[in-house]
């Protein structure tokens, strides 16, 4: 039996809220996740319907949306949040996820393409194009039957570009909005996509009645990517009269006839979450372990992230490496203490990378290491509570991405940090919008900048530290989860 039309409020990205292990009994373990949109979605409280839309992305997923049918989830699974999890075909799934959203998308927003061999787009792209569509269509559907007249919908990331458009075709009754969490390309980047696929991708955000982004630079490359390839007007600060006059941000697009709102929300740390959990048990007993792997009187330079390509592990080991040898001084002095957690193993680029960033930190402890001292103490096994003891820990965090939509370990350690934290910061992460000021800012592809301030991060003073890492956090922590998620609703 269908859904019948209750929901006020619906929420769809492609990762739900939670995610099911199929054991070979045939039970279901469900597991929840974490982060900024479940926190956020927790604001609006239990009582408000609102409904979660999500794909299944795995066996477990696959089975527990089967058995839903076109119901939600149990909510005992999900901490009493409606889910409604769609069973797209495994084929049809993975070449928009694999194909489409993180073989494509993705490298396009994040430049990470070596240009002279790829992108190639052939046939077989243009089959998991249309596999794309009708993913996107799938949520489309699940979100058309889903709402209340007049529902607000907010259809996240780049998974689900085409979802707007879609559902203004079905529902026009709907306020929509979208948001992107990764960077926006610039146009001559955006431009290596074929042409439908570029224009299709922005017809489909511009379906919505916003466009919101964690930066005003990523806001901007939307709205001078909508100029160049579809022709759209960008209305601008300072543009009172809608003469085209300002100069200033671009606040809006318009094309065919329709205006798209654009918005910037800087999705800011969990404080309260972040202090709480990280005093627990399981986050003290890491916290001594880590301390007796680093070893007395020795500082600590930490990064976190998954093994993702634009997190650039690779450069940030170089550096590390430059720094021991130009400054020999920090030899046995310091351990560069670095998680790269597995992501996207399905992508054979994804796995050399991962490779890459072993043998990389295997070659540095056996080219400086001693008996007493490993260089680089490298984690693969993904563990929050370590994280957050990291972050307790860290003289200097290190966060170095190619390109980042915003990059939260930016500003979770500051809130975690106990005697304050020197932070490491590339110029192309959005979070360095609101944090630049306290951190030490560097080029991502220069290695011997950021060996420069490696060394300056390790030599900062006790009381500069503290009071840097004192309004990293104040900054870090304006826009919480909560707020972030309301501001987005109101904003419709
Ligand atoms: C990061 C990005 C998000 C993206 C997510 C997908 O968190 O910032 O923009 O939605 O990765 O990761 P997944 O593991 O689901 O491919």
């Amino acid at each position: 039996m269908a859904v019948p039309r209750t929901a006020p409020i619906l929420v769809a990205s492609n990762r739900g809220p939670v995610s099911y292990a199929l054991g070979e009994d045939g039970s279901l373990t469900a597991r929840r996740g974490g982060g900024g949109l479940v926190s956020g979605l927790s604001a609006i409280g239990p009582d408000a319907n609102a409904v979660w839309v999500c794909a299944a992305l795995g066996e477990g997923d696959r089975e527990a949306a089967r058995r839903a049918g076109d119901s939600h989830l149990n909510p005992g699974d999900t901490g009493g949040q409606q889910v409604r999890m769609l069973d797209i075909a495994p084929d049809v799934f993975a070449a928009a996820y694999n194909g489409v959203a993180n073989s494509v998308l993705w490298f396009v927003h994040h430049l990470l393409y070596q240009t002279p061999v790829e992108p190639v787009f052939d046939a077989e792209f243009a089959d998991q194009w249309a596999s794309y569509e009708r993913y996107n269509a799938a949520f489309a559907d699940a979100l058309a039957q889903e709402a209340v007249d007049e529902a607000v919908v907010l259809v996240q990331d780049y998974h689900l570009a085409l979802v707007p458009a879609m559902l203004r075709e079905r529902r026009p009754d709907l306020r929509i909005g979208h948001f992107s969490h990764t960077p926006w390309a610039p146009p001559d980047y955006y431009r290596l996509l074929p042409d439908d696929v570029a224009a299709g991708v922005l017809r489909g955000i511009l379906g919505g009645d916003r466009a919101a982004f964690l930066t005003e630079r990523w806001a901007g490359a939307f709205a001078d990517c909508c100029a160049a390839v579809l022709g759209a007007e960008i209305v601008r600060d300072g543009d009172g009269n809608g003469d085209g006059s300002g100069d200033g941000a671009a606040t809006a697009v318009r094309f065919e006839g329709r205006e798209t709102r654009l918005g910037v929300h800087g999705l800011g740390a969990d404080a309260d979450f972040l202090r709480q959990r990280s005093r627990q048990a399981d986050v003290d007993e890491r916290l001594t372990s880590l301390r007796a792997q680093i070893g007395p009187d020795r500082k600590s330079i930490v990064r976190v992230d998954r093994t993702e390509l634009s997190k650039n592990i690779v450069r940030g080991l170089l550096a590390y490496r430059r720094l021991l040898e130009t400054h020999p001084e920090w030899r046995e002095r310091v351990v560069h203490v670095a998680f790269a957690y597995p992501s996207r193993q399905d992508l054979a680029v994804y796995r050399d990378y991962t490779e890459r960033v072993r043998r990389l930190a295997d070659e540095i402890n056996a080219e400086y290491g001693t008996d007493g001292w490993t260089p680089v103490a490298l984690h693969v096994k993904d563990d929050f509570a370590r994280s957050l003891a990291a972050y307790r820990l860290a003289d200097v965090a290190l966060v170095n991405p190619i390109r980042d939509g915003m990059n939260l370990v930016a500003k979770e350690v500051p809130v975690v940090s106990e005697r304050g934290c020197a932070l490491v910061l590339s110029r192309e992460a959005g979070a360095y919008a609101e944090l630049g000021d306290d951190a030490l800012v560097v080029n991502p592809y220069d290695v011997q900048a950021t060996a420069r301030a490696l060394d300056e991060a390790l030599r900062m003073s006790d009381g500069e530290r503290a009071d840097r890492t004192k309004r990293l956090a104040a900054a870090a922590t304006a826009l919480p989860p909560q707020a972030w998620f309301l501001a987005q609703l109101r904003a419709l």
